[in-house]
């Protein structure tokens, strides 16, 4: 069994079928990336990993247990599984490390001790911690949202997801950021990325895979998928991707 387990997996808006029998492996340690065109899925996908959604149909499993379907403890569920937002979502009422050690308090029922000191160490890792008092809106985009990661790794999360984390930054801050991404990578995190990012994506990728209109369309190493895809909708992405000069 894999290590995270999506079985064709449905999932509706109303009238609309977003997920339409979505089928994914992620085994510990891969950095899985999702891309495909605006509208296909990819944060649908991510947020149904992390209980915030629920799905129609299907099974999704992460390390054995299921994260979907009734009697499911939604909180557990996201106890384990951290998510990155685009807009970063740091709560603007609290400072850096107030941020960072906020959840393993009230849901890891840390002491307040022992959460800063952890929260303090992860603001140091990513060499923020002269901004610990800081609120949100007095640090750059780059640095909210290397806040908002470690924020989700001070839960010691299975499974990290992260929803093109690097969209709403200015093009100066995304190094950065992706920076702290590919040293999670390398240090074995298992990771799910929807990105617009091609080139990290097929730098840091165990396996791209190419979504289109609700589903898994190609998956393959990202050598495979960037240079010789099989199906002509993923060809058809890359070559208005290139055209666009991103890639
Ligand atoms: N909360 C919601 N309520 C209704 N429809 C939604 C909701 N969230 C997403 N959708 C619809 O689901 C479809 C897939 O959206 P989703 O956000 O998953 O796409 P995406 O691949 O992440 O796109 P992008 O690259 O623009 O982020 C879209 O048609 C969208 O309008
Ligand atoms: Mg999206």
């Amino acid at each position: 069994m894999a290590f995270v387990e999506l079985r064709d997996v449905h999932k509706h808006f109303g009238r609309n079928h977003v997920l339409r029998g979505v089928d994914l492996d992620v085994e510990l340690h891969q950095v899985i990336c999702l891309i495909g065109a605006s509208g296909c899925g990819k944060s649908t996908l991510l947020r149904c990993i992390n209980a915030l959604e629920e799905i129609d149909g299907g099974v999704i499993t992460v390390d054995g247990d299921r994260v979907s379907g009734p009697g499911i403890d939604v909180d557990a569920v996201r106890a384990h599984v951290g998510i990155v937002f685009q807009s970063f979502n740091l709560f603007p009422h609290l400072t850096a490390l107030e941020n960072v050690a906020l959840a393993p308090r009230k849901v890891r029922r840390m002491s307040t001790r022992e959460a800063t000191s952890t929260a303090r160490e992860l603001l140091a890792r990513v060499g923020l911690v002269d901004k610990a008092d800081q609120y949100p809106d007095h640090l750059s985009g780059g640095q909210q949202q290397r806040v908002a990661i470690i924020r989700a790794l001070a839960m010691s999360p299975r499974l990290l997801l992260l929803d093109e984390i690097t969209s709403a930054l200015d093009p100066e801050l995304v190094a950065e950021v992706l920076d702290l991404v590919r040293e999670l990578a390398t240090d074995g995190m298992t990771m799910v990325l929807a990105t617009h990012e091609m080139n990290f994506a097929r730098e840091v990728a165990s396996k791209i895979c190419f979504m289109h209109q609700g589903t898994i369309h190609e998956e393959g190493p990202p050598e495979v998928i960037f240079s010789n895809p099989e199906k002509e909708r993923t060809a058809g992405f890359l070559a208005r991707i290139i055209a666009a000069g991103r890639l």
